[in-house]
């Protein structure tokens, strides 16, 4: 007898076809049915489109966790004639019946987190009853936007260009240990009291170092503040580290979305114009409490082709009006700032460095329809970095200012392609160009999307 043990996105059974010598047994398994824990993660500067395909994804995953990162992040989602704009909460939210997990490595603005809350709530989604925040998570306050603010403005033209919501300066406290407040915290008032006395006697002094018409901290007020912030979140906050091992145990599809990219990532990224956290895939054991081996699905999310807000370097980046068409036709501005996106072709060397770094098995490539009626497209294959061609992503920034991107230049297509649902109905040059991404790579491309709705969406 013959077995035959195919593997199929969308469908799963058994049964027998008679072979010519033979009986054949197949197995077809659907593709969720094997894999139950999955991480969604951005491979450029952010901005990939993540949000889109973790909400695809949460029709089989019942617990979406977030691992860093804070509300510096801005994730869009569009279905049913209706755009969710989220930040701190992980989009998985949106779903009916998913559970929606805050780890111990994301950094929360409570005030933030509430209002963002209260927002979904309007809107008739029931928030209260799927949200889980750790109590290990650290804590965002004003001290942290107002040293930010003052940072920033010292950088002059070095600046990050950070979204100013206090991110480094949590994470900074974090790894201090002497200044970090955790959510757990919250709810021991005397320690947290004491505490919060100190900080912001310490703080005051430090801004007025830097900054002498720097406005004084209240460390009562705050205290109140957050004491009232903390009750109403208190329904939601939990060890979620012990929540997600139990989930795990009894079989829990567990769907990990990343919020900002592989090449800001404190490590690994483009330092130091990068965030505070581990961005990468690196971040979701230490963000989660999760091991790596728990996972079984990584995915990587790339743009068709680049984008960057803030600073740092960019070197496919296109100052002209090619540049300008991306941003228009993209909507390239920032969810968080507003603040336009720098765009630029897509850069395979730096995306490839990020796809090894997160262990990345699949690639989803989105809003290719952006990149529709150019004469020709370019994708950046090797650096040139002072006559030498380079295909390793540069270390120090200094060299990755100096690379000339080498282009492989490809035909474009004039369709319009934001109604395409099948690989087949997808202009030859579209499809070239998405194969090219999946050499360059080296992994294969499971999602092509071409408009911001659930629905356009291509599943290979
Ligand atoms: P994230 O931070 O990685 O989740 O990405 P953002 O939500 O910040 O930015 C992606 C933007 O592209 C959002 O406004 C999405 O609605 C939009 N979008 C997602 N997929 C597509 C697509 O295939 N085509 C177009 N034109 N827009 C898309
Ligand atoms: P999502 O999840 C794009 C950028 C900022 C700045 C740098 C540091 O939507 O992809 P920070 O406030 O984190 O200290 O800023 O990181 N940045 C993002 N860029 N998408 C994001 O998130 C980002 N989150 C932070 O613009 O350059
Ligand atoms: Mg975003």
């Amino acid at each position: 007898m013959t077995v035959v043990i195919l593997w199929c996105p969308r469908v799963s059974g058994s049964g027998q076809l008679s072979g010519k010598n033979s009986p054949v047994t197949f197995i077809v398994f659907y593709e969720e049915s094997i894999v139950t824990v999955t991480s969604v993660v951005g491979l450029q500067w952010g901005d990939e489109a993540k949000g889109k395909i973790v909400d695809i994804l949460t029709d089989v995953h019942q617990f979406v966790v977030r691992y860093q990162g804070g509300n510096n992040a801005g994730h869009t989602v569009k279905f049913g004639g209706e755009t969710y704009k989220l930040s701190l909460l992980p989009t998985g939210i949106l779903r009916p019946g998913v559970t929606a997990i805050i780890g111990p490595g994301v950094v929360i603005n409570p005030a933030a987190l509430l209002q963002e809350m209260q927002s979904l709530k309007d809107r008739g989604l029931p928030v209260a009853e799927n949200l889980l925040v750790s109590d290990r998570a650290h804590v965002i306050f004003p001290y942290h936007m107002a040293e930010e603010a003052v940072l920033e403005r010292l950088r002059g033209d070095g600046a990050i260009g950070t979204t100013m919501r206090g991110i480094g300066m949590c994470y900074r406290d974090k790894a201090s240990r002497t200044h970090a407040v955790r959510i757990g915290d919250l709810y021991r008032p005397e320690s947290f009291q004491k505490r919060l006395v100190e900080i912001v006697a310490y703080k005051n002094q430090i801004l007025k170092a830097l900054d002498p018409s720097a406005a004084t901290l209240d460390a009562d007020a705050i205290f109140a503040d957050y004491t009232q912030l903390a009750a109403r979140l208190k329904p939601h906050v939990i060890d979620t580290t012990a929540y997600l091992h139990r989930t795990l145990k009894a079989g829990g599809n567990l769907l990990f979305e990343g919020a900002q990219g592989a090449l800001l990532d404190v490590d690994h990224g483009t330092f130091p114009y990068v965030t505070s956290s581990n961005s990468s895939a690196a971040g979701i054991p230490t963000g989660s409490g999760v091991p790596q081996r728990a996972i079984n699905d990584m995915i990587g999310v790339v743009k068709a082709y680049t984008t960057r807000v803030g600073g740092g370097p960019f070197p496919t980046e296109l100052h002209d009006e090619t540049g300008q068409r991306i941003r228009e036709v993209g909507r390239e501005y920032g969810t968080v700032t507003g603040r336009p996106r720098r765009c630029g072709w897509f850069d395979a060397v730096a995306a490839s460095y990020s796809a090894r770094i997160c262990g990345v098995n699949r690639i989803s490539v989105m809003l290719l329809d952006v990149l529709s009626q150019h004469e020709e497209l370019c994708v950046c294959e090797a650096y040139d970095i002072e006559g030498e061609r380079v295909t390793d992503f540069p270390s120090h920034i200094e060299d990755l200012q100096k690379a000339k991107p080498i282009y492989r230049r490809l035909a474009g297509w004039h369709e319009d392609i934001t109604g395409v649902t099948t690989w087949s109905k997808l202009p030859a040059n579209a499809q070239r160009y998405v194969e090219t991404i999946q050499e360059l790579l080296e992994q294969p491309v499971s999602y092509v999307s071409v408009g911001p709705d659930r629905e356009q969406t291509i599943c290979l």
